[in-house]
């Protein structure tokens, strides 16, 4: 799925705000896991063991029995829905009927067939053995009424192992509902006769990871790709499309006219990957007969809202055939923009599906950013057709081969459109794996396959370890074999497995024979365990080790990591290299320095792990800082800072170490070092922006924005653009620290710019319009909300809707937030995929956050009952509106609820709850620690301004 799945996570990245997103591990982990998944081939050649019994029971797992392999379906859908109601008819119809025909082979004997399915009836079920054909006689069907969803089906005959064919035979009903899974409605509207608005429907689909079950009996599991002949039957005048080429032919059934809408054969796929889509929406294409196509409502196409996606995603694709040395395999490749999305965007092979956000674009009023966020999901959803759709992880278990390849590809897609974001991999990637895989409670990338059972197991998995962390691992293994021995070997591998479903170890056997490296003994210390190294370097002797890295200091149980460590020292300027693999400590002359010279280690951050020095080596990084910080490269200046303030939280290093690499920032406006230090510092204003500490805090910012604001300030009055991409950022964040700690130049171009939107014509570039509308309404008062809040309503460009719907949350006013949070009950008010993030926003905001726990708390039944289980932003929901939370007092709170829940006996969230209560324990010691040392700090600082 895209990078949103976790719509949250990718609106935080969009806009820069940090969630330590949602991530919860599955289990608490301290072993070390040394996975040995059995190796299941394809399949093995028939035994037939007449001795063995023949299983009628249900399987003991949540797992499908392995004795029948799907080969091919036929599926006819027919959804009855109109998409504009007819005058003549009263009300919509929700209901589709269809009928599934499953060809299955048989590789052990058995009197039964287990398969997927939920929320359908079941109306027919028929079993024929194909090779005679002769019909069996079922005995005996149900639905299983538990997590298993299975359809299970009982012969009178027996199913013979011998590799003889069967045809499963389904007949269902079911509903299209608005829950943003398996087959479902959407609606947007319209502007009709005498510019009222009119809605209009969609129906349209979201498998990915077990919902396809929701839309016909199949054998919903990743590894049983088989071959989809798909068919629609839908009204008139909608158009429907599937994962190829589909067509429509005329037809009169039961006196009424449908078209019928038959699809070539969809190669062999999984059946999470599967899409439909019945509307009338418009297509763009970047030229006349071009494979790709892009849809969205008409209004946005005409309007040019799809032109970049159009012109984008032909680039990005040629980029990777010829970067992977395969063809795009299907016959076209839409893009769809569903205005009802729960994930950010979602891969299906042939046609992918986006939140409108995701992919739409307007010159005129969305940012860069926008522009740069929808060139990076297409990036990330495109790399999925050949990581993901060709080449397919056996099971979910193995999910960060799909996740972290998508993401880590994306980074080079995106160079293709002209986005240089490679650096930028580092801050959005890498800093947010190594925060939460420095939990007690994050996971390997790679689990046993037996430990991922259940929906929510699998729904777990779409976290930052998976995507981010593996393509860190990914970067990282790149830089130890070499970038083009790397990309060599990845096309062997997408060639040798392409259709196939291959486990991680396969890829680096893959890896291994191409390269001559021993590439799993290398990566199997990385994706195994859990967590990642801190190497210590101390200078004066050269003595070197390596420990696991935990945030609250924990005993670290791993094995010792393969370090690859790329360094370098003041005195000569040449980079070299060291294999690292003791736990150490162990002395090397190689990483003793002299008397002036200090040494860097990881540099550009290539490896996945955390560097730590004597203080010495510290100091005399700080002073080369000071003096020239040219000298250090710009990834290694953000690096530098967020490994010190992270070594001061869990412990190991001096927490003034890692304030004072922030007082260079007041010369350095490169992006990534004044990203690093705002994303660490974001925690000590979390922490203290309700106490006194705050003042000084604010005041030092200040200090030290003003020289990055007046680099920008005549771009901000004039509306004019930095040339250099990372400029842009670091624009906007100027303007955020500038008018959050109060400079009164900031302040004034803020109000100044609203005021004139307010009385005229918008003035401000769309790249600034989140900070500045942000920082007015801050500022402002009652009319000034009113009026965005109308803004709001009247936009109908999803980007500058979201850059309202985040500015609103930046009042002062309680009563404003208080209205605004119950705003979010009320979906034609706030949409349904909004709430969470809205709720977010409203709780970051420091007056807003006593507000949004009381609602969280408060609605929790309303909010439970409609973002269950199946939504995985609720957890975000969860752990950000407690991301403050450093009292005994909110501690009880969380432990009250904690108990509450379990007196219900409540499952859901538990594990959330644990981590934000081991969350705020950490805090309440590490502000009981370190309150007096940071407003000492502080208070220096000015007085030597
Ligand atoms: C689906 O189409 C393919 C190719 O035409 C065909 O071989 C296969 O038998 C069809 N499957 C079913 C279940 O009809
Ligand atoms: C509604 O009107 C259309 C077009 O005039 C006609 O084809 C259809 O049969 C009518 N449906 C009903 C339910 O009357
Ligand atoms: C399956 O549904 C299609 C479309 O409604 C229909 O034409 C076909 O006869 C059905 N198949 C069976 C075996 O009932
Ligand atoms: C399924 O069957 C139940 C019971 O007959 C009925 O209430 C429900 O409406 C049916 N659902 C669909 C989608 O047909
Ligand atoms: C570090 O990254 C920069 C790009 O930011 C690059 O120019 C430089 O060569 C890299 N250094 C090393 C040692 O790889
Ligand atoms: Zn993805």
């Amino acid at each position: 799925m895209g990078k949103g799945v976790i719509m949250s996570k990718s609106l935080a990245i969009a806009i820069g705000v940090l969630t330590v997103s949602s991530v919860f591990g599955v289990v608490a982990m301290l072993v070390v896991y040394r996975i040995q998944i059995a190796r299941n081939p394809p399949q093995p050649p028939p035994t037939l063991q007449t001795t063995t019994p023949i299983p009628t029971a249900p399987p003991a797992s949540l797992r499908l029995p392995d004795h029948l392999i799907p080969e091919s379906y036929e599926v006819f859908l027919q959804p009855h829905l109109y998409t504009e109601l007819p005058d003549n008819i009263t009300e919509q119809s929700f209901v589709f009927k269809g009928n599934s025909t499953v060809r299955l082979r048989c590789i052990k004997d058995s009197k039964s067939i287990f398969l997927h399915v939920r929320g359908l009836n079941v109306t027919d079920v028929r079993v024929t053995n194909t090779d005679f054909g002769k019909r069996l006689s079922v005995s005996h069907y149900e639905i299983h009424q538990n997590e298993s969803n299975f359809l299970e089906i009982q012969l009178e005959d027996v199913l013979l192992g011998n590799g003889s064919r069967y045809e499963l035979f389904t007949a269902f009903e079911g509903e299209l509902l608005d829950d943003l899974s398996g087959f479902y409605v959407s609606r947007y509207t319209v502007k009709g006769k005498d510019d009222k608005d009119e809605v209009r429907f969609l129906a349209t689909s979201q498998m990915q990871p077990t919902d396809a079950r929701q839309v016909f009996p199949c054998f919903d599991e990743p590894a049983l790709k088989a071959v989809f002949n798909i068919t629609i039957i839908h009204r008139p005048e909608t158009t429907a499309m599937s994962n190829t080429i589909g067509v429509p032919v005329i037809t009169t059934i039961d006196g009424e006219e449908w078209h019928v809408t038959t699809f070539h054969p969809i190669p062999v796929m999984s059946t999470y990957l599967l899409a439909f889509t019945v509307s009338d929406f418009m297509g763009k294409q970047d030229s006349p007969r071009s494979k790709i196509t892009t849809y969205a409502r008409g209004d946005a196409v005409k309007a040019g809202h799809a032109d970049y996606a159009a012109q984008t995603t032909k680039k990005i694709l040629e980029f990777y055939e010829t970067t992977f040395g395969l063809k795009y395999p299907l016959d076209k490749l839409d893009q769809i923009a569903v205005p009802d999305f729960s994930a950010g965007a979602m891969e299906n092979w042939g046609l992918i599906s986006y939140q409108e956000s995701g992919i739409l674009f307007e010159e005129d009023t969305s940012s860069n950013f926008d522009k740069e966020r929808v060139a990076t999901i297409i990036a990330h959803e495109l790399a999925h057709q050949w990581f993901g759709n060709l080449v397919t992880m056996r099971w979910w278990n193995d999910l960060w081969l799909n996740e972290g390849f998508a993401t880590y590809m994306s980074y080079m897609g995106v160079e293709a459109a002209d986005w240089n974001l490679k650096d930028l991999i580092v801050l959005k990637e890498i800093h947010s794996a190594f925060q939460v895989d420095s939990l007690n409670s994050s996971h390997p990338l790679s689990l046993p396959e037996g430990e991922i059972e259940t929906y929510s197991d699998i729904i777990e998995l779409f976290d930052d370890i998976t995507y981010s962390k593996g393509a860190a691992v990914l970067r990282m293994l790149s830089t130890y074999i070499g970038e083009e021995e790397f990309m060599n070997a990845i096309k062997a591998y997408l060639r040798k497995f392409q259709y196939m479903n291959p486990e991680y170890k396969d890829l680096w056997k893959c890896l291994q024979e191409e390269t001559n490296k021993d590439v799993e003994a290398f990566m199997s210390t990385w994706t195994e365990q859990m967590g990642y190294p801190v190497i210590t370097i101390t200078t004066q002797t050269g003595e070197i080790s390596q420990e696991q890295f935990f945030l609250k200091q924990t005993e670290g149980h791993g094995i010792p990591w393969q370090v690859h460590i790329i360094y370098s020292k003041s005195d000569s300027q040449h980079v070299t290299e060291h294999v690292l693999k003791d736990k150490g400590p162990v002395l090397n002359p190689k990483f003793k320095v002299g008397k002036d010279e200090w040494i860097l280690a990881n540099i550009n951050c290539t490896g996945f792990f955390r560097v730590n020095y004597d203080e010495e080596n510290w100091y005399k990084l700080l002073d080369q800082l000071e003096s020239n910080y040219h000298v250090i490269p710009v990834i290694s200046r953000g690096q530098l800072i967020d490994d010190a303030f992270n070594l001061a939280r869990a412990g190991r290093l001096n927490v003034t170490i890692g304030l004072s690499l922030t007082k260079f920032l007041k010369n350095d406006t490169e992006y990534i070092p004044w990203e690093s230090a705002l994303k660490n510092l974001d925690y000590f204003i979390l922490m203290f922006d309700r106490s006194e500490v705050y003042g000084p805090i604010s005041k030092y910012q200040r200090q030290q924005v003003e020289s990055l604001y007046k680099n920008f300030e005549t771009h901000n009055i004039n509306g004019t653009v930095p040339e250099k991409h990372t400029d842009q950022y670091n624009q906007v964040n100027a303007i955020k620290v500038a008018c959050s700690n109060g400079l009164p130049e900031c302040l004034s171009m803020a109000t100044s710019l609203f005021r004139q939107y307010r009385n005229n014509t918008n003035p401000i570039h769309p790249n600034l319009r989140r900070a500045i509308y942000c920082s007015a309404i801050a500022a402002g008062d009652e009319e000034d909300w009113e009026f965005a809040w109308e803004e709001f309503q009247r936009a109908t460009v999803a980007g500058e809707k979201d850059k309202l719907r985040y500015a609103l949350s930046c009042t002062k006013e309680i009563w404003l937030l208080n209205r605004y949070l119950q705003y979010t009950l009320d979906p034609t008010k706030i949409k349904k995929m909004d709430v969470v993030s809205t709720v977010n926003y409203i709780a970051e905001n420091v007056a807003g956050q006593p507000l949004a726990w009381d609602f969280v708390r408060g609605q929790w039944a309303y909010l439970t009952q409609e973002y269950g289980a199946g939504i995985i932003s609720f957890n975000s929901l969860l752990d950000s509106v407690t991301k403050r939370f450093s009292t005994d007092f909110e501690l009880e709170q969380l432990k009250q609820l904690q108990r509450e829940l379990d007196e219900k006996d409540h499952e859901f969230a538990t594990r959330t709850l644990e981590q934000v209560i081991e969350r705020t324990e950490a805090n309440i010691e590490w502000v009981t620690e370190n309150k007096q040392i940071v407003f000492d700090w502080f208070n220096g600082e000015l007085k030597n301004y």
